[in-house]
């Protein structure tokens, strides 16, 4: 019996004869020689099939099968200095696990988006869209690296929530046993307090909006990292931001860039993602719109076109700061300066992919918060636990939260963020 090895470690058994399970990703034949791409997952290898070697029903069957049945390759790895994986294996052994007996879906034509989306559990295994799925597994990986590394506590946030973070109009409702829940906008409000109780925590996971715009930057449910750190200031907060971004890119340039090739990204715009990144109040910001010969007026919250001719004017992201209160959160810290402005800073990619992080200072003084949260008609009786965060040793405390998928669409240079999720929720789809 062959050992069976992975295509990736084909390189360490030249000389040998191995076994490789897979799908046939593809295949074109020259007469007495088929050429079979094995796609095992991690990788695809050349396998090479001489007729000699095979009874006829064996090697005519071979050359009809069609795409994506699953096969047991057993022969010889030999070097191949022409693939780019170095080897190519010599058949021996032809096994069909399963064969495909319908035409499989999607082939090398064009398809429309949705036809793909439709077939979304097929799609994953077409190589942009595989690559961009390994793009977002190291951001993930990234991710945790950087605050497993940095002393932050992992603390997971609730899903089933009692009460809106970010504001009651995309709230997804359910009932809990009579009484209403909702699908968490954001882990922050739990964070709050687990940064009283850790220091420095952040919580990861899925986080659900009930967005009813079709944009290129919005699905209804998306991945969020959120840190929050005590005793830490808007300034602290925006360095975190900054060391966390470039951190991200750089780290996926290094272990992703064959990715990233495929995608055909233009490496030198991420290669430029280094501290310190711009910083600009929301008052300079506006001067800036104007001037590009935008219209736009000093409370006006930003859409995706003003965030796009604002960042458009810097290489690398943008931080902007100290937002008119009346069109943040109600959690944000007022300026002590000039409590018109909130002690929030968004995150800005560059090339048009706009916020990719919302944060700032938090509200640590109990009779603001409680007039906040009155000022925002929302029920004060759910955020009575919030509040014991301001009774209890309150401290000044600051966090954000970056999306995942808004980062994997920059990093990967691709339009929509419905690519950048295995399975993406959008306003009309539910499926696969
Ligand atoms: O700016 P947001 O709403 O901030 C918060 O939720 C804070 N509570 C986070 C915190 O301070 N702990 O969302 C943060 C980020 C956005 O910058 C964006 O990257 C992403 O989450 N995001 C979305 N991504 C995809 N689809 C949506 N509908 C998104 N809404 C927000
Ligand atoms: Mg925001």
């Amino acid at each position: 019996m062959a050992p069976i090895i992975y295509v990736n470690d084909a390189h360490r058994h030249v000389g040998e004869t191995v076994t490789l399970q897979g799908w046939l990703y593809n295949k074109r034949s020259g007469g007495k020689l088929h050429f079979l791409q094995l796609r095992d997952g991690a990788e695809t290898i050349q396998c090479v099939m001489f007729k000699g070697d095979f009874d006829d029903a064996t090697f005519t069957l071979a050359d009809r099968l069609p795409i994506e049945s699953s096969l047991r390759l057993t022969g010889e790895i030999r070097e191949d200095k022409r693939s780019p994986l170095g080897v190519e294996m010599a058949v021996k052994q032809f096994e069909v696990v399963s064969p495909v007996t319908q035409e499989y879906p999607i082939t090398l034509k064009e398809h429309g988006v949705e036809f793909l989306m439709d077939h979304r559990h097929l799609w994953i295994r077409s190589r942009r869209q595989h690559a961009i799925l390994l793009v977002r597994h190291a951001v993930v990986k990234a991710i945790r690296d950087f605050f497993d590394e940095r002393g932050f506590v992992l603390v997971d946030a609730p899903i089933l929530t009692p009460n809106a973070c970010e504001g009651t109009s995309t709230l997804f409702a359910t009932d809990y046993f009579g009484v209403p829940a909702y699908l968490t906008q954001s882990g922050q409000l739990y964070m709050e307090p687990a940064c009283q109780a850790f220091g420095k925590v952040y919580c990861f996971g899925p986080t659900f909006r009930a967005e009813k715009s079709k944009t290129r930057r919005h699905l209804t449910e998306f991945w969020m990292v959120e840190p929050e750190v005590a005793f830490m200031d808007l300034d602290g907060d925006m360095g975190l931001m900054e060391e966390f971004v470039e951190f991200i890119v750089q780290r996926v340039l290094q272990n992703r860039r064959k990715e990233l090739e495929l995608l055909e990204r233009d490496l030198a715009k991420l290669e430029c993602v280094k501290r310190p990144f711009p910083r600009i109040s929301y008052d300079e910001a506006i001067t800036r719109i104007k001037a590009a010969g935008h219209e736009v007026n000093w409370g006006d919250d930003f859409g995706g076109d003003e965030e796009t001719v604002l960042a458009n004017q810097f290489d690398r992201p943008v931080l902007v700061h100290h937002y008119p209160a009346e069109i943040k959160a109600f959690y944000m810290k007022k300026d002590p300066q000039n409590p018109l402005l909130a002690l929030g800073c968004d995150l800005l990619a560059p090339e048009g992919y706009g916020e990719i992080i919302g944060g700032g200072q938090r509200e640590d003084d109990l009779e603001q918060l409680t007039a906040s949260i009155k000022k925002h008609e929302l029920p004060m009786e759910a955020f009575e636990w919030y509040l014991d965060v301001r009774r209890y040793g309150s401290v000044p405390h600051a966090g954000f939260g970056l999306g995942v998928e808004r980062t994997v669409a920059w990093l990967c240079g691709i339009k929509h963020v419905r690519e950048t999720i295995p399975f993406p929720r959008l306003i009309g789809r539910l499926n696969p």
